[in-house]
This record gives structure tokens, C-alpha cells and sequence, in this order.
């Protein structure tokens, strides 16, 4: 695997609201480094397990009541929210708004979004300058949670950033399609010109480092790789590392598809991310889904 980079930042403690998969490998980095970690995740078995196996100080939220613990964010100085939005929009705002705002030694906010925001673009290239213009639910349920976290600390000193998140995946978890081809749920929707970006999760991390180390409040980001391109190359891509067939491709109209993936593939965008090289100074450890899939294979498969 190669070296992941660690910007200069005094560390500090960072709270995430939403322990999951991005935010777990960001927080064992952060960790490493000397942060102090919190978090939050919905079951109390696993709040238990992460403290006992990560040293992270885990309470269990699951947006419908306040965290039990008396001051959660006692020297809370980075906070990331990766929880979506569902019945309500920012839990984390719903809940704990007041105790944000009180606390003193809150200077960075990140918000992971989607590109959803964008709704469709036919394949025309999106910059985080064009305003919001969903097209969905989901969507539009993203821009109102942006709005929220952009909105909820001004006049302060806490810079908010919006983090615009193209496809995720990485080891572990089913997250790649090297498993997914492995455990037999590859698939290959055939919808012809449609494309979309990805990012490898530890890019993820990388880009809330940087802008970390660079704050802008009101800072909105792309996050994604460097090629947009169709679904299903990865998967043959994948298959071709593992001297496997891909699997045949199915049609878009006859593809069996949640209602989120119908969704996700009824919008067409290629993401403009020249501000995360100019603005953050940020260099992909990962550009393409290639480098990303060969290091997650030369890493061994969980599966
Ligand atoms: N997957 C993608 O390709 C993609 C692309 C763009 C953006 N995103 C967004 O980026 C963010 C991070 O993605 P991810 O794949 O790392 O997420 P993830 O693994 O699904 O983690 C989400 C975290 O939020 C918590 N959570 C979910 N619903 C909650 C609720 N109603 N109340 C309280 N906590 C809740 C989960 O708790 P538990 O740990 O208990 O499950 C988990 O810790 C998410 O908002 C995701 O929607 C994802």
C-alpha cells in the first residue's frame, strides 16, 4: 500500500457523527498521528467493540434522542458528519445545535454530501460553483442538510466545509468490486453514455486532511477521482486482476434496481475537481479506479 499523507496539523480531537466506513479509517489515521477520536454509531454492541479493539470514545446516537453522555464535545476541535439524511435532516444539528454552538474549542466542520445536489447534467462537467439543482428526493434532502451545516455557525469562528462525494470504494467491506466479483454480486448495468466518478476512501481521508490544514468557511469541494467513466469498467478491470470473465452486462431498463440506484443512474455528470489540487494542494493517491483496485488487490482480499 503506499504511504498516505499526514499534512502538518497540530493535533487535536475530532468527533464523528457517523463511525462508519469512511470515517473509521480516517479516525484510525487521525488516531495514529496523536488525535484524540470520537464518535457516534446507532447500536451499542458496536460502540463497545470499537472502544475495546480502537480506543475511540464511542456513544451510540441514532438521531431520534440527544447523545446520554454529559458534555460529548468537551475539547471537540474537528467535527465530520457522514450521517445521511433521512427522516431528519442533519440529526446531529437536531440534536445537539445548542451544544455545538457552545463549544469553545470547535474550529473545523466537515460535512460529507453527494453530488446528488448537481441532479442531472446530461455528462456536461459540474463545478461546485453552479448552485444546487436536484433533481430527486435524495438530492434535494443533500442540499438542505448543506444548507443547514453552511448556515449553523455563522458569525463565529468555526470554518464549515461541504465535501461533495463522488462513489466510494476501498478494501474491506464489499466496498470493491475485486469482492464483490469474488462473492458473485458484480453486475454491469448497461445504460450507454453513462458515466460517473469514484474515489478511493483513503482520497477521502487525504482531502478532509488538507482542509483541515486549510480551512475556508463556506468552502464547498468535489471530491472525486480524475476519470469519469462508464460502471462497468471497473468490474472488467477488476475481473482482468483477477483472471476471472466479467459477468455479462445487463440492460438498464431490464435491470432489477433499488429505488436509490434508479435514482444514481438516472443522473449524468463528469465532476470538475481542480479546487481540491489548487485550493488544498491535494495530489490523488489514487487518481484513477485502476491504481485503486491494483493496491487494494496487492493488499489481499477480506473476503
Ligand atoms: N457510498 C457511496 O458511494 C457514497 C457516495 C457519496 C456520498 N456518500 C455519503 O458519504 C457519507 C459516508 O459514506 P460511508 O459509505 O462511509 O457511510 P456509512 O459506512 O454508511 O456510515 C454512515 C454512518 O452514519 C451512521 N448513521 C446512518 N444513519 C444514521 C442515523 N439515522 N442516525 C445516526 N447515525 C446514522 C451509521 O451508523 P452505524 O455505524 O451504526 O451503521 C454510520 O456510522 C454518507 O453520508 C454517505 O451517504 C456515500
Amino acid at each position: 500500500m503506499p504511504d498516505l499523507p499526514m499534512p502538518a496539523i497540530d493535533s487535536g480531537h475530532v468527533f464523528f457523527f457517523g463511525l462508519g466506513y469512511t470515517a473509521f479509517r480516517l479516525a484510525r489515521r487521525m488516531r495514529d498521528a496523536g488525535w484524540r477520536v470520537s464518535g457516534t454509531v446507532r447500536s451499542a454492541e458496536k460502540a463497545s467493540a470499537l472502544e475495546a479493539a480502537e480506543g475511540f470514545a464511542v456513544h451510540v446516537f441514532d438521531g431520534t434522542a440527544p447523545i446520554a453522555a454529559t458534555e460529548p464535545f468537551a475539547g471537540v476541535t474537528h467535527l465530520v458528519d457522514t450521517i445521511p439524511p433521512r427522516d431528519i435532516v442533519v440529526p446531529a444539528l437536531e440534536r445537539h445545535r445548542g451544544d455545538l454552538r457552545a463549544c469553545s474549542s470547535l474550529r473545523w466542520v466537515g460535512y460529507l454530501s453527494t453530488p446528488a445536489v448537481y441532479g442531472d447534467r446530461q455528462g456536461g462537467v459540474v463545478t461546485e460553483d453552479e448552485p444546487p439543482t436536484p433533481g430527486s428526493r435524495r438530492g434535494a434532502l443533500r442540499a438542505e442538510a448543506e444548507r443547514a451545516w453552511l448556515d449553523a455557525f455563522s458569525g463565529s469562528g468555526v470554518a464549515v466545509q461541504v465535501f461533495r462525494i463522488a462513489g466510494i470504494y476501498g478494501p474491506g467491506g464489499g466496498r470493491n468490486a475485486l469482492e464483490q466479483l469474488k462473492a458473485g454480486k458484480a453486475r454491469i448495468v448497461d445504460k450507454p453514455g453513462q458515466v460517473f466518478n469514484r474515489i478511493h476512501v483513503d482520497d477521502i481521508g487525504s482531502i478532509l486532511l488538507a482542509s483541515m490544514a486549510r480551512p475556508r468557511d463556506g468552502g464547498i469541494y468535489n471530491v472525486a477521482d480524475t476519470e469519469a467513466c462508464p460502471p462497468g469498467d471497473p468490474i472488467v478491470f477488476a475481473a482482468g486482476l483477477l483472471g476471472i470473465d466479467p459477468p455479462t452486462p445487463v440492460p438498464f431498463d431490464s435491470a432489477e434496481l433499488s429505488e436509490m440506484a434508479r435514482s444514481f443512474y438516472s443522473e449524468c455528470k463528469r465532476l470538475d475537481t481542480t479546487r481540491l489540487s489548487e485550493e488544498l494542494g491535494v495530489t490523488l493517491t489514487y487518481p484513477t479506479y485502476r491504481e485503486g483496485l491494483r493496491a487494494i488487490a496487492a493488499g489481499g482480499l477480506s473476503v
